[in-house]
């Protein structure tokens, strides 16, 4: 199952005014357990101010440079990455689970393009690296946005990787609120940018994958114009960071399925145990009914993005509100995201062994 493990910060590398990558030490019997595929994440728990916070970072390092590095940029009011970037610092250990996350490379030599946009360049510049380092053939073009120059993470290394690879990787910044000389580079990646960036500069016929990471507006922006391109929806791979908002009317029929689950039973297996617990509708999803009942389902953003929490739907039917987590192909096989999800009736058996 997955589960923590304690990881000794071993730097905290300051890399913008409001961003810091952070590596971890990872001892020799764990290794085998932090191997990583480009583009993955890693939650991280700690207790700050006697709160329990758990985060998800997309790692930034690539695995052939043999590391465990995420990147944290300091949100608003962010408690971890507040955290991160004013206080955390080597020597400190955090609670760290083993790397997890869909958004990867499908493994051979090919053209990639990435659209990027803020911290959203993090695991791009995994796949980026990886890609460029493990195979001769491939080629890499980002296209990344940002609102000013001193923003830019990973500004300096992404030079350095386009002088070392010279003829195989294209970077291309916009900035929305800096000039640039040449008018095309300006604003911000939009729905028009993209449309434009596609027709202008990509050979959308030959690109192997398209990788898609940054705030909603940009993500929904690069994939309608990659799909109004003519680029099949399964080439183009799109990471979440955070659930998009849900309608007015969404949220009101989930609430309403919350509602009416209240006091159904279910049958939870966890290490090898099954129990039944009851639904509690005032905590509102299965996670938290499952926790409250004291068994220690594992979990991280519980916003259906990081499939923490997953578990197979072994009998019965969920309403499951948002799910950026699972992959087509995981939902046909009947797994869920259970913070997310409400039993459609009794009967309902799921299991977090899987
Ligand atoms: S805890 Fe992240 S998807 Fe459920």
């Amino acid at each position: 199952m997955t589960e923590f493990h304690a990881l000794r910060v071993a730097e905290v590398r300051r890399e913008t005014a409001e961003a810091v990558s952070v590596r971890f030490e990872v001892p020799q019997d764990l290794e085998k357990v932090f191997a990583f595929e480009a583009g993955q994440y890693l939650t991280v728990k700690t207790m700050i101010e006697g709160e329990e916070v758990r985060r998800c970072y997309s790692i930034c390092a690539a695995p052939p440079e043999a590391e465990l590095r995420i990147a944290v940029k300091a949100l608003r009011g962010g408690r971890f990455s507040t955290f991160a970037n004013q206080r955390l610092r080597e020597g400190d250990v955090l609670e760290v689970m083993p790397a997890a996350g869909h958004f990867t490379a499908p493994g051979g030599a090919g053209a990639y393009v990435a659209f990027a946009a803020g911290s959203g360049i993090t695991p791009v510049f995994s796949l980026m690296k990886t890609a460029l380092m493990k195979d001769a053939q491939s080629r890499f073009t980002l296209f990344y946005g940002n609102r000013r120059s001193a923003e830019i993470l990973f500004l300096e290394e992404l030079a350095a990787l386009k002088n070392r690879y010279m003829d195989r990787v294209e970077i291309f910044h916009f900035l929305s609120q800096e000039q640039e000389d040449m008018e095309f580079f300006n604003g911000r990646l939009d729905d028009l940018k993209c449309r434009e960036i596609l027709a202008r500069l990509v050979d959308v016929a030959a690109a192997k994958m398209f990788f898609v990471c940054g705030p909603e507006g940009m993500m929904l922006a690069a994939e309608e114009a990659l799909l109004a391109a003519g680029v099949a929806a399964d080439k183009i791979r799109v990471e979440r960071f955070v659930a998009a908002a849900m309608s007015p009317a969404q949220l009101e029929s989930a609430m309403e399925a919350v509602r009416e689950a209240a006091g159904r039973r279910m049958g939870v297996v966890l290490d090898g145990r099954r129990s039944t617990v009851v639904f509690d509708a005032a905590l509102g999803n299965i996670l938290d009914s499952v926790r409250a009942a004291g068994m220690p389902a594992p979990f991280a953003c519980k916003g259906g993005v990081c499939a923490t929490c997953r578990a197979r739907l072994l009998e019965g039917e969920v309403d499951m509100k948002v799910n950026y987590g699972l992959t087509p192909d995981e939902v046909a096989r009947k797994y869920i995201l259970t913070c997310q999800s409400t039993p459609r009736g009794e009967g309902v058996v799921i299991t977090y062994d899987v």
